[in-house]
């Protein structure tokens, strides 16, 4: 079962954050549903019921819940339900409207629901697929709860923006709760007083234009050193193709560590260890081993009624890792609390944190940990999936040059030229829209009778909204499964607009960090290209499979280099 779960959740933001916020959280939309209602009646309200004969209900049971398309959510099915489902099918528990056509049920099993096809491990994908065949929404059941899937930027938008005040409040698993210490996040706290002050902090401090200018000399600083090490490896060894992911990613990190923290720390003492730990482990304990455990659902969040049964692997697993990332973010905020007792204070969002003073050590730390995860992944999911695709299409790649050359002649290129780079513009957004970094936004509750597309959704309701699959819907994109950057420059689409795609979601729940990423990622693909000429490993054409929360590569990539003007 454990291994079933943990297909669940390979989308997610912060979750740990529930995903990064973005990834993790979604994990949690599919598991944490204790308290969420079963009300599977989606029918506008006054609409006549049809009772489903009991020849169908036996027709599932036999052949198999794919080959049978109920045209009803079929309640819950918790253990009592199922000994007399028929019975409550006949007596019209489960009536069908007449419009239910555009708001159907996936076909499950009784108990598991849906679990068993969402084995995959991609959630995203397996909805995108329903919908083809089941219409953007649907509802689906994840043991003894029904969560209704989005996957239509037009539904998706009304219930983030137009419904916001409806369906605001987060979901999470028993495993996010645990790592968020119950929501003590921006991106997984209920939208209410504590949300938006924090939100203010993070956007004042780092995120908000202003924010972001304090650390443009430490962007700028990342991508030149990440064009040194590549220099550096190309000498070394001129035929071997290079690890872009590790690169990346230390660079991301150190730049991540000095915004939180106000220094790339290279190494920290951590008592509860009895030692000192390196960067890397800092790496691991903070952001790989949450990542991981995010996806990491118990069981139990699926069936309520069982959570008496202990599940101490899980436990266990969970009390460390959290025990851990604790132990060292709390290491690490020490070690910089001395440095500003010693009046050395710098620019960073813990030293803003520290003087606004209204937080406890425990906000503080949360908040601070989540800067750090937040920072490190996305933007390097989203960099590496864009170089991939630009070392893999050699004309998209030479009209990126082009472009570069046009604009910036022999001059670096800088965060100022970009309003000036469409084509660049186009090549991101189109990457955010093909391979949504966070494919599921963090789950949300409609915590109030709402309507949506025309359908009343009752309060309890769990809410899944499948961006990937949004970005993937044909009826709003020619050719989805192509990775098309010109589709964003026939003038339907402001330049400037963040939100063409829905890739940092929508509303006043919207990414808080899509201006850092907009402006690590573009300057970052833009000066790989001014530099050098990108060639993929021979034979890694169509390595695009993804993993864990966010939708990293699976494969790291590998690509040739060929420093430009000396090929
Ligand atoms: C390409 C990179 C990124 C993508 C695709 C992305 C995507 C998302 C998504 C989908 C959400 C959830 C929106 C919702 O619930 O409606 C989100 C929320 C959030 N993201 Fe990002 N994100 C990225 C980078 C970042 C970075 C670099 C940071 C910070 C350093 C960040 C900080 C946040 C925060 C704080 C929230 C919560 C906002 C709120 O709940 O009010 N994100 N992001």
């Amino acid at each position: 079962m454990e291994s079933l779960v943990a297909a669940l959740p390979a989308g997610g933001a912060a979750a740990a954050a529930a995903a990064a916020v973005g990834g993790l959280l979604a994990a949690a939309a599919l598991a944490g549903r204790a308290g969420a209602k079963n009300n599977s009646s989606n029918a506008p309200p006054g609409q006549s019921a049809t009772v489903i004969p009991r020849s169908l209900v036996w027709l599932m049971l036999l052949q198999g819940p794919d080959r049978v398309l109920l045209p009803d959510p079929p309640g819950s099915f918790s253990a009592p339900l199922i000994l007399g489902v028929a019975e409550d099918w006949r007596s019209n528990s489960f009536g069908v409207s007449h419009n239910r056509a555009h708001f159907l049920s996936v076909p499950g099993l009784p108990i598991v629901g849906n679990l068993l096809q969402l084995k995959e491990k991609k959630p995203h994908q397996t909805f995108t697929k329903w919908a083809e065949i089941y219409g953007p929404i649907y509802t689906i059941k994840t043991g003894a709860s029904s969560v209704v899937v989005l996957n239509s930027t037009q539904v998706a938008k009304e219930a983030m923006i137009a419904k916001f005040s409806s369906i605001s409040t987060r979901k999470l698993s028993k495993a996010l709760s645990v790592l968020t210490r119950d929501k003590t996040m921006v991106a997984t706290s209920d939208y209410g007083d504590f949300h938006k002050m924090v939100k203010r902090y993070v956007m004042t401090s780092m995120l908000g234009t202003s924010g972001q200018k304090q650390f443009r000399d430490t962007r700028n600083m990342m991508v030149d050193n990440m064009l040194n090490t590549f220099h550096t490896l190309l000498n070394d060894d001129p035929n071997a193709p290079l690890n872009f992911r590790e690169v990346f990613k230390n660079e991301l990190f150190r730049l991540s560590l000095i915004q939180a923290l106000g220094e790339d720390v290279s190494s920290v003492y951590v008592e509860e260890f009895g030692k000192d730990i390196s960067k890397e482990e800092i790496y691991q304990a903070t952001v790989v081993d949450m990542m991981m455990c995010a996806i990491e659902v118990d069981w139990r969040d699926f069936f309520p009624y069982l959570s008496w049964v202990p599940n101490r692997t899980f436990e266990t697993r969970l009390l460390t890792t959290e025990g851990r990332r604790t132990a060292v973010m709390r290491a690490l905020i020490n070690q910089q609390k001395k440095r500003i007792a010693r009046g050395a204070a710098r620019i960073s969002y813990l030293d803003f944190l520290l003087a606004e003073n209204t937080l406890t050590d425990e906000q503080l730390l949360m908040l601070v940990w989540e800067a750090v995860i937040e920072a490190a992944d996305t933007t390097l999911v989203t960099t590496e999936w864009a170089m991939y695709e630009v070392a893999k299409h050699p004309g998209k790649q030479d009209r990126l040059y082009q472009e570069i050359q046009e604009v910036c002649g022999n001059d670096i290129v800088t965060e100022d030229h970009l309003p000036r780079l469409p084509y660049l513009n186009a090549v991101f957004h189109e990457t955010l829209r093909r391979h949504s970094p966070v494919s599921l936004v963090p789950p949300r509750f409609v915590h109030e009778n709402t309507n949506l597309a025309g359908y009343d959704v009752p309060a309890g309701t769990e809410m899944v909204i499948n961006l990937y699959g949004c970005n993937m819907n044909k009826s709003d994109w020619e050719e989805p499964e192509e990775w098309k950057p010109e589709r964003f420059l026939d003038g339907r689409f402001e330049s400037a607009d963040m939100y063409k795609t829905m890739a940092f979601g929508a509303g006043r729940r919207a990414c808080a960090g899509s201006m850092q990423a907009m402006y690590i990622s573009c300057t970052a693909i833009a000066r790989f290209v001014q530099e050098f000429a990108w060639r993929l490993k021979e034979g890694d054409e169509d390595k695009a499979d993804t993993i864990q929360l966010t939708t990293n590569r699976l494969y790291p990539l590998y690509v040739y280099l060929t420093p430009r003007g000396r090929e």
